[in-house]
């Protein structure tokens, strides 16, 4: 991967919120990357979508094979909302980079539909740590270019690098010059951090890798199962930002399939993950587990959290699976977790707060 030189301004407007301090901010990045090149389906009606989700089940995997590697430069605008606890303390100094999976945004983090159930932001504010969330790109309130070009994971890592880079040195206008930076992640969001740690060990003060683990055996038959429709077709109204090549699953019973372990989850849950969805590129799906994930150089605290029903990567029973992720962590103090009673989605099940209780002691024992 290229690393580019950046640019970047900051927007700020303040939303206060009880008992925290938020600032809502637009970061723009340029990033140059390798990005793979492919031979991408055209996708312009939900024929052609049903035959991608064909081409995706293949046993054979040629189409997503890349063809070669190009040169992309993109301008972009990342959105983010940065919280710190209205009354400073020992942790407010440590920054926590959230970072979202597919089919969500920033909001996976403080869901609206009861944040004293689901909210990570707001636990973690009371344990007094400032946390940063933002929309990946192609997501929510950021940038949604090309998505078989420009949205692959080469360019989301560069983002990811670049945020930690800006936050370290408050260059984004935050105000806080943290000692520490965590990176937590969601899913893809796990993927992208543990890339991170990879690449660049030395921008990581630790690692929560929630709703992941390292064996990808059962990713393309969970995600086969969604059903694949052009998002914009399915709602043309929420989705009229999107190209047609971002695409969707059905129906909110393919949402709980994939994310949400029955019966632990309330109907507004569901529906709220519904409401909220976000629709994934091509691009991002073709590169999802591309890269190297053994992070050999990073000597700093690692904590894997999954739901013992995790779909994707535990094909839905976590019992002795989440051990093989030992090995991409050889010098860091590795802690593995099945979560009990929750699926993919650990944040919008019941236990919630059991999960995030588990994170926070974790950072308070090891950090
Ligand atoms: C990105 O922005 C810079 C500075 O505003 C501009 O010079 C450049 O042409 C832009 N690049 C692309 C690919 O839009
Ligand atoms: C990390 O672990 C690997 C494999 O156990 C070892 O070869 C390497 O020397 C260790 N240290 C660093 C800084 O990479
Ligand atoms: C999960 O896997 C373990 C180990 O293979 C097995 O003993 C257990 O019965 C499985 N649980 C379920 C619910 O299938
Ligand atoms: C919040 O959690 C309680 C206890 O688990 C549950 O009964 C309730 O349905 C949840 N509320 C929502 C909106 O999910």
């Amino acid at each position: 991967m290229v690393h580019s030189s950046s640019i970047f301004l900051a927007l700020a407007s303040s939303a206060l919120v009880t008992a925290r301090i938020c600032i809502d901010t637009d970061v723009c990045l340029k990033v140059t990357t390798q990005n793979a090149q492919f031979s991408f389906p055209t996708l312009k009606t939900n024929e052609q979508a049903a035959d991608l989700q064909f081409q995706f089940a293949l046993r054979d995997q040629e189409a997503v094979q890349p063809t070669g590697y190009e040169t992309v430069t993109g301008n972009y605008t990342i959105n983010a909302r940065f919280c710190t606890p209205d009354t400073p303390g020992a942790n407010s100094k440590t920054i926590q980079i959230l970072t979202h999976g597919i089919g969500f945004d920033k909001n996976y983090w403080d869901p609206e539909v009861s944040r004293s159930n689901y909210s990570y932001v707001d636990t973690a504010l009371a344990a007094g740590y400032s946390t940063f969330f933002y929309d990946r790109l192609g997501n929510g309130k950021s940038s949604k270019p090309n998505p078989n070009t420009h949205v692959q994971s080469f360019v989301e890592l560069e983002i990811l690098t670049q945020l930690t880079t800006f936050i370290r040195e408050d260059a984004i206008g935050l105000g806080i010059t943290p000692e520490k930076v965590i990176h937590v992640g969601h899913s893809y969001g796990s993927i992208l951090s543990n890339r991170l740690a990879v690449d660049t060990p030395e921008l990581s003060d630790g690692l929560i890798l929630t709703g992941y683990g390292h064996n990808f055996k059962w990713m393309q038959a969970s995600l086969v199962a969604w059903g694949f429709e052009i998002a914009r077709l399915q709602d043309p109204v929420r989705f009229a930002d999107f190209a047609s090549e971002y695409i969707t699953w059905a129906t909110k019973w393919s949402n709980q399939f994939f994310f949400l372990k029955y019966p632990f989850f309330s109907t507004e849950a569901l529906d709220y993950a519904e409401e909220e969805k976000g629709p994934v590129g091509l691009g991002t799906l073709w590169t999802i587990g591309m890269g190297d994930f053994v992070a050999s150089g990073f000597e700093k605290p690692v904590l894997i959290i999954t739901g013992q029903y995790d779909l994707p990567f535990c094909g839905g029973n976590c019992t002795g699976v989440l051990e093989s992720s030992e090995p991409y962590f050889p010098n860091s103090t590795l802690s593995i977790v099945t979560h009990p009673d929750a699926g993919h989605g650990i944040n919008l099940q019941f236990n919630a707060q059991d999960a995030y209780k588990t994170i926070l002691d974790f950072l308070e024992e090891n950090l």
